[in-house]
């Protein structure tokens, strides 16, 4: 068992805090949000997550997880410190590290006893060597730390799981002392597979971006092999099938769709790119993966278009799906927000539904109209757009959305609706790279 202290109570910190305690270890999540840590204390989740509201529940009632905001005074408790505050996208594409440098001044105040201190958060290839530099300019004995990268694979909407069963656990260090420590944290997932790779802090940092930027890749491979199905006729569904039956392909992450949003891929595809940049190499797939993803996005837009013969004006528009995927309120870099704002832009009016986001969306566009159900969100509307591929928009009632629409107009830029039902209710359809029916 460990003494661990999570800095930062985001979707990482709040998912490994839970998770680490969920092993069986004494977890503090702190954070100088004292309003958020309150809401913590009393049970209020600011995230949604499946299945973290119970894990939390479990193990604070067990006494294995607390909340506080008294920083200094939960890394002074800690043996292991872990630093999961947010890395958010700086100038000309560079991660934003001032919460990071905080943090580890803070830091190396209060170096008490050995500690280990441990980056989850996303950074730069080479924040760890600088971090080591800052800790040891600040501190007397550098027998007092050790240092690990220890980069985080958590998917939103399934980050519980992608935690308690992750495919690899990275553990970047130069410490023996520290690599065993980590080791005894992670020990439970053993019970599986043995999934910790030993690696140098450098590599680690590599993997986590080199990982999340092939993944980027391959959606902005399949997005516009998509785009050439639907001028040569081919349905992409049938050929990402055909790809995906190759192992070294796999038929994960081949899904066409708006663009992919999230706190992640967008921002990590930039800060690859410039320290390429700063290193003078050009990482012309990387920079490829980004200009597609933002081509996508404008096609769904230029589709709605066609749909609508180039005049949008005084239209009213339901947006099914706001979240920059399914199973998350989470709307940063959602393909929504660039049709929302197109909508409103050619004059439309847009009504928006999603079974979570509503709340998120309204921080930015709040004068538009927002339901709590797909019906009364479409009724007489010209048409429809599925943004996010929620479940629930899998099972539309077509007869009663006839009945309801003024118009008869639908983009599913998910391909999540069935095609022979939209034909069999006649209504004008467009999607990404099917062939129609
Ligand atoms: C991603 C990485 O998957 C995760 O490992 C990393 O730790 C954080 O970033 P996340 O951004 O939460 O996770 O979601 P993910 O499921 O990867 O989807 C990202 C975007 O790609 C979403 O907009 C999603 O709709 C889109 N996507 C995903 C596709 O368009 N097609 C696909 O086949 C898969």
């Amino acid at each position: 068992m460990k003494n661990i202290t999570i800095i930062g109570t985001g979707y990482v910190g709040l998912v490994t805090g839970a998770g680490m305690s969920e092993f069986g270890n004494k977890v503090i999540c702190a954070d100088i949000d004292s309003r958020k840590i309150g809401k913590l204390n009393s049970g209020l989740i600011p995230i949604y997550e499946p299945g973290l509201e119970e894990i939390i529940k479990k193990n604070f009632e067990n006494s294995r997880l607390f909340f506080s905001s008294d920083i200094e005074s939960s890394i002074k408790k800690a043996e292991v410190v872990v630093i999961a505050v947010g890395t958010p996208q700086g100038e000309n594409g560079m991660a934003d590290l001032r919460f990071v440098d905080s943090v580890v001044n803070t830091i190396s105040r209060n170096l008490n006893s050995y500690k280990v201190i441990c980056t989850k958060s996303t950074v730069p290839i080479g924040t760890g060597k600088d971090i080591i530099k800052i800790i040891n300019n600040n501190i007397h004995d550098k027998k007092m730390f050790d240092y690990v990268s220890n980069p985080e694979f958590l998917r939103e909407g399934s980050a519980v799981k992608d935690f308690l069963w992750p495919d690899r656990v990275i553990i970047g260090t130069d410490s023996d002392k520290a690599y065993k420590i980590m080791c005894d944290i992670y020990r439970p997932l053993y019970i599986n597979k043995n999934p910790i790779a030993y690696t140098s802090v450098e590599t680690a940092e590599m993997i986590k971006y080199a990982s999340n930027s092939f993944l980027a890749l391959k959606i902005s491979y399949i997005n516009e092999i998509a785009n050439l199905c639907e001028l040569l006729g081919a349905d992409v569904h049938d050929v990402a099938n055909a790809m995906g039956k190759d192992g070294r392909i796999s038929d994960k992450f081949l899904h066409p769709g708006p663009g992919f949003g999230g706190s992640c891929f967008p921002k990590d595809l930039e800060a690859l790119l410039a320290v390429s940049k700063n290193n003078e190499l050009k990482m012309e797939t990387v920079k490829a993966a980004i200009i597609a993803n933002k081509n996508q996005k404008k096609r769904m837009t230029r589709k709605l278009l066609d749909l609508f013969n180039n005049n949008l004006n005084k239209c009213t528009i339901s947006i099914l799906g706001l979240a920059f995927k399914a199973n998350t309120n989470d709307i940063r870099e959602s393909a929504s927000i660039d049709m929302i704002n197109f909508i409103i832009e050619h004059g439309g009016i847009v009504n928006a539904y999603d079974p979570i986001a509503n709340s998120e969306m309204y921080k930015i566009f709040d004068a538009i109209e927002y339901y709590d159900n797909v019906y009364d969100s479409i009724k007489d509307t010209d048409g429809i757009v599925i943004m996010t591929e929620w479940n629930e928009f899998r099972s539309l009632d077509f007869k009663r959305i006839k009945k309801y629409m003024r118009g008869n107009i639908i983009l599913d830029t998910r391909n999540i609706l069935n095609m022979d039902e939209l034909s069999e209710f006649g209504f004008t359809y467009d999607n990404v790279g099917r062939i129609k029916k």
